[in-house]
């Protein structure tokens, strides 16, 4: 008994260790708290996100999946929370994006610690929904 929870044990940290945790899969792990990712679908409506982003697609604004894997957490964070500012100190990734926007600034939404963290989560949890149901058509697909 004592031996099989070491052995498990062991085989947990190898492959905890084989694979290091990414920011972007921290971010999914937050993306299992339901309430939070709640919290984040609540402000992704109310600050109508979606008016210009989509999550798989592309609108006016940039596709957000996957935004988590393309910027750093610190810039997510420092962005959703004041891009304007952002933009007017010439930061190089907002202003390039910008460029490619047809030059239209991310207006500001005002936003708090945890509506960054809920939309975040929103974010994250939109992606493995998206990644299961391409995984269901592909299943499907096969002979
Ligand atoms: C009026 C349109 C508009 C609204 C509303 C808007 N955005 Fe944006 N967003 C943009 C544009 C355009 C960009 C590209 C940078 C720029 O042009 O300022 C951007 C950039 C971003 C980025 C960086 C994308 C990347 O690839 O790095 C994130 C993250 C983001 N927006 C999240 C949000 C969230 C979350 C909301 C809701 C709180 C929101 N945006 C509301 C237009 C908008």
């Amino acid at each position: 008994m004592v031996r099989s929870g070491v052995v498990l044990g062991g085989v947990l940290l190898a492959v905890a260790l084989a694979a290091p945790r990414t920011e972007a899969q921290e971010r999914t792990r937050v993306g299992a708290n339901p309430e939070l990712v709640r919290h984040g679908r609540n402000v992704w409506q109310k600050k109508r996100c979606a008016a210009c982003h989509g999550i798989g697609e592309s609108h006016s604004g940039p596709d957000l999946a996957g935004v988590a894997e393309r910027r750093s957490l610190d810039w997510l964070y420092r962005w959703l929370k004041d891009s304007q500012g952002m933009l007017k100190k010439g930061d190089s990734i907002g202003v390039a994006l910008m460029r490619e926007y047809n030059n239209v600034p991310m207006p500001n939404a005002k936003l708090s610690e945890k509506d960054v963290n809920g939309l975040l989560a929103f974010i994250a949890s939109e992606e493995s929904r998206l990644a299961r149901a391409e995984e269901r058509a592909r299943q499907r697909a096969q002979p």
